[in-house]
């Protein structure tokens, strides 16, 4: 629910025409309903927290919503943590709390490192999916259900460009105007396609996804431990 709340959010800041196939909601119903459609998601699921009594997943729970916040206004460092992953791992460690684990046992720590490798892997890869989009930046990708090459158009320096701009100097000075002035969109991505940047994005999604499976390796074997390592694989080899 915290999740489809950020997306409802997301869609209004980033003026997108499409979410999973579908028109937005910004585009199908205006910002004004989005935004208040969010917050009663918000609303709906702070009730059900609170419902479930437990102290200390309800803090986890309730910090995530200022990360998701704090991930959106940063976008550059910690992002990855803070936008995506800190829903992942705090929802894992929320999730065996109320399995039942016992202060001291180590099963939460177990539960959050997973879920923030597995969070940070997840995206490096969406950003990687914008870069591979095939469709023309702002409109329809019908594999990915939005629209691609939305990053660049936002401003924003993700993996790829960060990695390309060690290949290339002068992508230092169009990420520094934010990709603003003239045809810098097009010559962002001209260098991210000339550099080994995806690549390299891709090897640190594995290594992000491979140390998630590290971490299951301290659990016992069962069907849910086997579950999560076809998880963490398909979030590393996901198309959309
Ligand atoms: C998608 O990013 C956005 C998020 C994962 C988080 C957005 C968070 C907020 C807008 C803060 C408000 C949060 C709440 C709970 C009210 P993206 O634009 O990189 O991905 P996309 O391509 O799927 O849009
Ligand atoms: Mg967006």
């Amino acid at each position: 629910m915290l999740h489809t709340a950020s997306l409802l959010h997301d869609d209004v800041i980033d003026a997108s025409p499409l979410r999973r196939g579908a028109p937005s909601a910004p585009s199908k119903f205006g910002s004004k309903l989005s935004v208040l459609g969010g917050n009663f998601i918000l609303g709906r699921a702070s009730t059900a927290l609170a419902r479930l009594g437990d102290a200390e997943v309800t803090q986890l729970i309730a910090s995530v919503i200022s990360n998701l916040v704090e991930g959106e206004i940063l976008q550059m460092r910690d992002k990855t943590y803070l936008k995506t992953a800190s829903l992942m791992a705090k929802g894992a460690r929320s999730a065996v709390v109320l399995g039942g684990c016992e202060e001291g046992e180590v099963w939460k720590d177990i539960a959050y490192a997973y879920g923030r490798n597995v969070g940070i892997a997840f995206q490096l890869i969406d950003d990687i999916l914008d870069y591979e989009s095939t469709s023309t930046p702002g409109s329809a990708d019908l594999t990915l259900g939005k629209p691609g090459g939305a990053d660049l158009q936002l401003g924003l320096a993700t993996g790829p460009a960060l990695y390309a701009w060690e290949e290339f100097p002068e992508m230092g000075e169009l990420i520094g105007r934010k990709f603003e002035g003239p045809g810098d969109v097009e010559m962002a991505r001209s260098l991210v396609h000339r550099s080994s940047g995806v690549h390299r994005t891709k090897l640190l999604a594995k290594e992000f996804a491979e140390k998630a499976k590290e971490v299951l390796d301290e659990l016992p074997e069962s069907v849910a431990k086997r579950g999560l390592v076809a998880l963490t694989e398909r979030v590393v080899g996901r198309r959309s």
